[in-house]
């Protein structure tokens, strides 16, 4: 019988819940793999990967296939509604059963509870690739590019602009850790996870939420935005937030009021004249591409991490 203990491994769920140490060395092995490939080829030989996704994806599942193909390793796709999740089996059988036939599985879940379920009843490690609260995999190409440009990331002054949601729930997280200035533009009625902020409120976050959208872009070394209606939102509700919202566009008027060298990140998808104008996502100042191929180098470092290799 295979138990938890033949694969000593370790989940990537919340950022808050892993240490900083280890949080710095898969950001720093995503820059060495992305300068020499060689670094982290076959690394994982003869190991095999889920990804169990419920909703759709065109980085994180391109960008976790291929690394997983890089690193020597195989990956099977499983999409919730066609397997037998889809008709009703329990998250603990599928958990216990995949637990049986691979060494580690890759969710994107709409609840994340039923993520944290399956990974109380799996033997092998669980990593987050986005729920309805927190998308760290995004956030850590995200440090990445962040490393790779300023080559300090604790130095930095972030501005976030627009929605409270996964994506911003993540960006609190990692400012705890990495110690980076979080400056974030949120209207009140779209206030990121109360506990996520509390936590790292705890943890001496240097963390400011306003609706002042001038004084967060002022002295930001970056400027992030994402979507305004996420995948997890009701469809009812997606008129009501585009209206909350419509001030909170990151346009060229806006990039304007920021020092001349800010940068620009979204995690894309762009909903182009909504968050962002294709003027600001197609200048010189925005990352946006740079950040997406992160994704393939910090995947990488992600599964060693979670592999203990
Ligand atoms: N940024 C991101 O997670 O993109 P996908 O939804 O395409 O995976
Ligand atoms: N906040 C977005 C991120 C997509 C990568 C969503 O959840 O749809």
């Amino acid at each position: 019988m295979v138990s938890r203990k033949d694969y000593p491994g370790r989940n990537f769920i919340n950022l808050h819940e892993l240490n900083k140490e280890d949080l710095n060395e898969i950001v720093n092995f995503g820059l060495e793999v992305k300068a020499d490939a060689s670094r982290s080829k076959d690394l994982m030989q003869n190991k095999s990967f889920i990804l169990l996704f419920d909703k759709p994806s065109t980085r994180t599942r391109i960008s976790f296939e291929v690394a997983i193909s890089q690193l020597g390793a195989h990956c099977t796709y499983l999409d919730t509604k066609t397997s037998q999740l889809g008709r009703g089996e329990s998250i603990k059988d599928t958990a216990k059963v995949m637990s049986r036939y691979v060494n580690g599985v890759i969710i994107r879940n709409a609840n994340h509870d039923e993520l944290i379920e399956f990974s109380d009843n799996s033997d092998i490690p669980v990593i987050n690739a986005l729920t309805d609260l927190s998308h760290p995999c995004q956030i850590m190409a995200d440090l990445m590019t962040l490393k790779e440009q300023f080559g300090t990331i604790q130095d930095l002054n972030i501005a976030w602009i627009g929605d409270g949601n996964n994506v911003a729930n993540t960006w609190i997280q990692a400012s705890a850790i990495f110690n980076f200035k979080l400056n974030m533009a949120i209207p009140k009625r779209l206030m990121p996870y109360k506990e996520y902020e509390e936590i790292a409120k705890k943890n001496n976050a240097n963390l400011t939420i306003t609706q002042d959208i001038d004084s967060v872009i002022k002295s930001a070394n970056c400027i992030v935005t994402d979507t305004w209606v996420s995948m997890n939102d009701l469809e009812t509700e997606r008129l009501e937030k585009i209206k909350i919202l419509k001030d909170y566009q990151v346009n060229m008027e806006l990039l304007q009021k920021s020092s001349g060298d800010a940068i620009f990140l979204h995690c894309l998808p762009a909903h182009r004249g909504e968050e962002v104008t294709n003027e600001v996502i197609d200048s010189s100042r925005s990352l946006v591409y740079d950040q997406a191929e992160n994704r393939l180098h910090i995947q990488k470092a992600i599964l060693k991490y979670c592999l203990n290799i």
